[in-house]
């Protein structure tokens, strides 16, 4: 798989367009933080690595394209950039890169131009990072996957999710690498349908063996004894241990308690939130349309009222383990989240 999104010798970004695929390859290329908080809000780029990685890099551009000749006015400028990128409330790494972004301004001394190149560095950075610690997620969960399983994904958490191999991606890359012959179950994803568009998509690129199903099939496919585990990622989990991800987790969590089949989370620690309370997680709620429409055709009556969260959050008691490249935490509560996140 090519690289989800990059920062080019000439200080421009590319990312490939994720509303085309699978039936186009088009990229994107700008200079302008503005067209990249576009491209989060339209969802040309989506999934949460990949969007804080995306953020990082709108931040540097802001700051190429700042006119500011003092640091106050820098920074002045950065700040109003991380809240025109900051366009989507749910996924904890957009605002985990702006923030980041500011604190390597604000501790960076010397000329405006030094603190803009430090600032290029630290974009470059968050995403070289963003590989490395998915390559972790995969090694780190050699543990659960065993030779031969088939594991049930849901939205996309691959290469496209990510910068480069993915959360989800990486586990089942990894474990392709070492066993050769992992299989994969795609929930569609209704109504975005990143699991059919881009999950599909990315493994058959890669030659993983995919079966694609929709999202009212799991219990199924499950009953059926067909899938080993689920594994999928995550936008925000919280000290306690909640997951939150894609609409439709949660009720794959308790499909898979039902059936006792293994539930894990793969995630960075960009996406670990050891401050938000549960009551205080905002869920994204996007346009009646999306559930309305597909293939720009209404399937339902088009004043349907329709209620359209675009994420949900599972307890950690439906969690068999959080997969994370700093390490693995089986059954999660706060005290295990502490011990490994806090400092
Ligand atoms: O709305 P999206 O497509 O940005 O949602 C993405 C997901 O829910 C992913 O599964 C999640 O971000 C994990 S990405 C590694």
């Amino acid at each position: 798989m090519f690289r989800t999104i990059e920062w080019q010798e000439n200080n421009t970004v590319k990312l490939v367009d994720q509303t085309k695929l699978p039936l186009a390859v088009e990229f994107i290329e700008t200079s302008s933080h503005k067209r990249i908080a576009q491209a989060i809000k339209v969802m040309e780029i989506r999934g949460a690595p990949a969007i804080g990685a995306a953020a990082a890099m709108g931040m540097a551009l802001a700051a190429i394209e700042s006119e500011a000749s003092t640091k106050e006015r820098l920074l002045a400028d950065l700040e109003t950039a991380a809240r025109t990128l900051n366009t989507r409330p749910t996924a904890v790494n957009l605002t985990w890169a702006t923030s980041r972004m500011l604190r390597v301004a604000r501790n960076t001394e010397g000329s405006v131009q030094s603190i803009v190149q430090r600032l290029i560095e630290e974009a470059k950075e968050i995403a070289e990072e963003d590989v490395r610690m998915c390559r972790q997620i995969g090694e780190n969960a050699l543990q659960f996957i065993r030779p031969g399983f088939t594991i049930q994904t849901i939205c996309n958490a691959g290469s496209l999710a990510t910068v480069h191999l993915g959360t989800v991606g990486a586990v089942v890359r990894v474990a392709q690498e070492r066993y050769g012959d992992i299989k994969v179950y795609a929930a569609e994803t209704r109504p975005r349908q990143q699991g059919a568009r881009l999950t599909v998509f990315e493994f058959m690129e890669d030659g993983i063996d995919t079966t694609l199903i929709t999202d009212g099939m799991i219990g199924t496919v499950f009953h059926q004894g067909r899938i080993d585990c689920c594994v999928v990622g995550a936008d925000r989990i919280l000290r306690t241990g909640h997951v939150i991800n894609k609409i439709g987790t949660y009720t794959m969590a308790i499909t898979a308690h039902h059936h006792n089949i293994p539930f894990y989370v793969a995630a960075p620690t960009s996406t670990i939130d050891m401050v938000t309370d549960v009551e205080d997680v905002v869920i994204e709620e996007r346009s009646p349309d999306e559930v309305r429409i597909i293939n720009n055709q209404y399937i339902t009556v088009p004043t349907a009222k329709v209620y359209n969260p675009a994420f949900d959050i599972t307890p950690p008691e439906l969690v068999t383990a959080i997969i994370t490249d700093r390490g693995v935490i089986e059954a999660p509560n706060e005290d295990k989240m502490r011990s490994m996140f806090e400092g």
